[in-house]
């Protein structure tokens, strides 16, 4: 195969996983490196994009166009994945399944990709022959991120991970609808009135936005179900029995997976998963829980020069309020690891949080690596 492009089919590229991962492959000039062929579910025969191969787009249902590629990247979703991936396999088609959706995480011939985390394993895989390769839950990758240095050390005990997830985790009309929600707080029933007028009854101006959040309103929360700005929602994904959502669910299996940890060897994750009235970039509260205590000076500097893209932050009200919130992170490439120290719980624990942009670290970019990456291997 030496010095040939890798025919590479893109599925589900308008979406918003599939433009931020759009954008970051045109900055890193991935494009010059593969045959790009751009797929659609609905707009087959249209003009496709300029770093296409091919002067129009090809239909995303169709087995014989999808078998011609080498690579299948799809941020389509469960759904295409579902109807999709069994029967093209079926078809005889041995190319690499590269997946962003959740649903074949699981599944015990799929390899999670998140190469600073698992480089050597994802190219054990590779040369195993493994075809399906998937990017792991947001969460799941972005507290792995923070926590490269200790857990490549052997270090974490378990950690418990209290999440503050953006409105971006539910998707583009939800973040539309926070921001209407957000609107009408200020907009609507003579509220802005009273929060331009300095003198006005703050206890009037609480008991109307009350109103609004008590479902007593026009306050729009068809798509959470609950309000969002000005509240919260402890609540994302479907219920599993044990009582954990199932995105609580994820962070254990998927985390442990990725690192190729065997059941004996398990670090115990779990904790409690919050939308939050973030735009974009999720943030953790983690307590960690070490295997033997360690003194923090050593923590941190494992924990800061784990590789380039963690940005620690120091543990003061200065650093804090310039750097670690979602607004700070969204839009780049950093993992921001700060409010570092020890607990009164005891000398094993350690209490930190973090923040990275949930469409990056969190969905895009790991996809995008392991295309290198397998080319790499293979080409
Ligand atoms: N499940 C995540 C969320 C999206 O709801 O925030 C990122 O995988």
């Amino acid at each position: 195969m030496a010095n040939q492009k890798l025919k590479v089919g893109f599925v589900g590229w308008r979406g918003m996983v599939g433009s931020v991962l759009l954008d970051r492959m045109r900055s890193e000039g991935d494009f010059d490196q593969f045959e790009t062929v751009f797929f659609s579910t609905s707009q087959a025969g249209l003009e496709a994009p300029g770093e296409s191969c091919e002067k129009t787009l090809w239909d995303a249902y169709d087995f014989e166009a999808l078998k011609k590629m080498d690579i299948v990247l799809t941020c389509q979703g469960g759904d295409y994945t579902k109807k999709i991936h069994s029967d093209l396999r079926g078809n005889g088609w041995k190319g690499i399944w590269l997946d962003a959706a959740s649903t074949l995480r699981m599944q015990e011939n799929s390899c999670l990709v998140l190469d600073p985390l698992n480089k050597g394993l994802i190219k054990d895989e590779i040369h195993k022959g493994t075809v399906d390769f998937v990017g792991a839950n947001c969460t799941v990758s972005l507290l792995l991120m923070a926590l490269t240095g200790p857990l490549k050390a052997g270090l974490i005990d378990w950690v418990t991970t209290h999440t503050y997830q953006a409105a971006s985790g539910a998707g583009a009309k939800n973040m539309k609808e926070l921001l209407k929600q957000m609107g009408y707080l200020y907009n609507e029933g003579g509220k802005k009135e009273l929060i331009e007028d300095s003198r006005s009854d703050i206890l009037k101006l609480d008991e109307l936005v009350n109103l609004d959040l008590q479902g007593k309103t026009q306050y729009p929360k068809e798509l959470f179900g609950a309000p969002l700005a000005g509240s919260l929602i402890p609540w994302i994904d479907s219920p599993m029995e044990n009582g954990q959502t199932r995105e609580e669910w994820k962070a254990m299996v998927e985390a442990n997976k990725i690192l190729g940890l065997n059941q004996d060897e398990n670090i115990a994750i779990d904790g409690t998963c919050v939308r939050i009235g973030a735009m974009r970039s999720h943030s953790q509260a983690l307590t960690i829980k070490l295997k033997d205590g360690l003194d923090l000076k050593s923590f941190e500097e494992l924990t800061a020069n784990a590789h380039e893209w963690v940005d620690f932050v120091p543990n003061t009200k200065e650093a804090t309020l310039e750097k670690l919130h979602p607004a700070h992170y969204s839009g780049t490439l950093k993992i921001g690891v700060g409010r570092l120290r020890p607990m009164n719980l005891g000398k094993e624990f350690v209490n930190v949080f973090t923040v990275g942009d949930q469409l990056l670290w969190g969905a895009a970019e790991p996809l995008r690596r392991f295309l290198r990456l397998y080319q790499e291997v293979t080409v």
